[in-house]
């Protein structure tokens, strides 16, 4: 089972900030995922909320603010002070940190596209992963299905997952395309299906699993991976049920 740390180590480190994904790669998780979103000059920035309340000390929509007014944010003092200094990154800066430090896992993009379309974010995206080669290897993922059909095209052999809540609605839209390798459902999804979670055709990678008890349920039920908000922890659990 491959340990995705959610939004960076986002339980110990501000959420989408270099620290939290700076901390991910120091502990050695399987997978680091973050969130994609558009600017109003068309600029990638990683952030989870489509607008900039919770997560920094402005308020409004990421849509209605530029690159250099989001750059103006403290990203960090809600989390905590010491973060003071904390900026929102750009989709850049954080592969350019997993550069910097030889990141060797994957790399889980999903791409923000259920509140806000941002039209030609797929191609954006797929630009700037596809302009050069990378020490880790990287998916695409998204509630909207539109996304994953569009980044299908532009990228047919890189791995794409469709994120979902516990609808029993949503499982048949991804089984009907051969496109999706993935199933990324809500936690509580995967509790009703336990049994059938080895024998499901598609990787289960249920989110946001944080209690120690919740990932050892996954780690016997034959999930593929999960997403925690507390990765060092998750690690810690698997290598005791070696
Ligand atoms: O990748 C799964 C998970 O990140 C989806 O939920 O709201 O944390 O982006 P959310
Ligand atoms: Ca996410």
């Amino acid at each position: 089972m491959k340990i995705f740390a959610h939004r960076g180590s986002s339980g110990t480190r501000p959420e989408n900030t270099l620290p939290a994904f700076a901390e991910a790669v120091r502990l050695g998780a399987d997978g680091i995922e973050l969130d994609v979103q558009l600017t109003k000059d068309g600029e990638l920035i990683v952030m989870h909320d489509e607008e900039v309340n919770r997560t920094t000390d402005g308020r409004g929509a990421i849509l209605s603010k530029t690159l250099s007014e989001i750059k103006e944010l403290n990203a960090g003092s809600w989390f905590d002070e010491k973060y003071a200094s904390t900026k929102v990154p750009t989709l850049k800066e954080v592969l350019d940190l997993l550069v910097t430090r030889n990141y060797r896992g994957m790399l889980a993009i999903e791409l923000k596209t259920d509140k806000e379309p941002y039209p030609g974010i797929e191609e954006k995206v797929s630009q700037l992963l596809t302009s050069q080669e990378w020490p880790f290897t990287y998916g695409y993922s998204s509630f909207n299905m539109s996304t994953l059909e569009r980044i299908h095209l532009l990228e047919p052999e890189t791995q794409i997952d469709f994120i979902m809540g516990k609808s029993e609605k949503k499982p048949p839209m991804a089984l009907e395309r051969s496109f999706i390798q993935g199933l990324h459902p809500d936690i509580r999804w995967v509790w009703k299906h336990q049994d059938e979670i080895r024998e499901f055709p598609l990787a289960v990678r249920p989110w946001t699993v944080n209690k120690k008890a919740e990932i050892k349920c996954c780690i016997d039920c034959g999930v593929a991976g999960i997403f925690t908000d507390f990765p060092e922890k998750a690690l810690e659990v698997k290598r005791n049920d070696r």
